[in-house]
């Protein structure tokens, strides 16, 4: 998971959402969970600023990734993972 810090996310307080993401996978930046499962990086800038603050998961980008909203996205890809053989 690649969480921005650039300046349009830290205005739309990205640093809530990295903090919650560290928190909940029980990593810090630059770190993997154990398994490998999720890696979580700082990126300066996705180009998603006017919809901050932005993250790619999976490579995918999305914008708005407020806490609540980053859970939804780490759910739904443990949930696919899961549905993988
Ligand atoms: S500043 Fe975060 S996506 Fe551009």
């Amino acid at each position: 998971m690649r969480l921005c810090r650039a300046q349009f996310c830290q205005e739309a307080e990205c640093e809530k959402t990295i903090a919650h993401v560290e928190a909940r996978l029980g990593v810090r930046l630059g770190e993997s969970t154990a398994g490998g499962r999720f890696r979580v990086e700082a990126v300066y800038c996705l180009g998603m600023c006017g919809s901050a603050p932005g993250a790619m998961l999976d490579g995918v980008l999305y914008g708005g990734v407020t806490p609540e909203v980053a859970d939804s996205l780490i759910d739904s890809l443990i949930g696919r993972r899961a549905g993988c053989s």
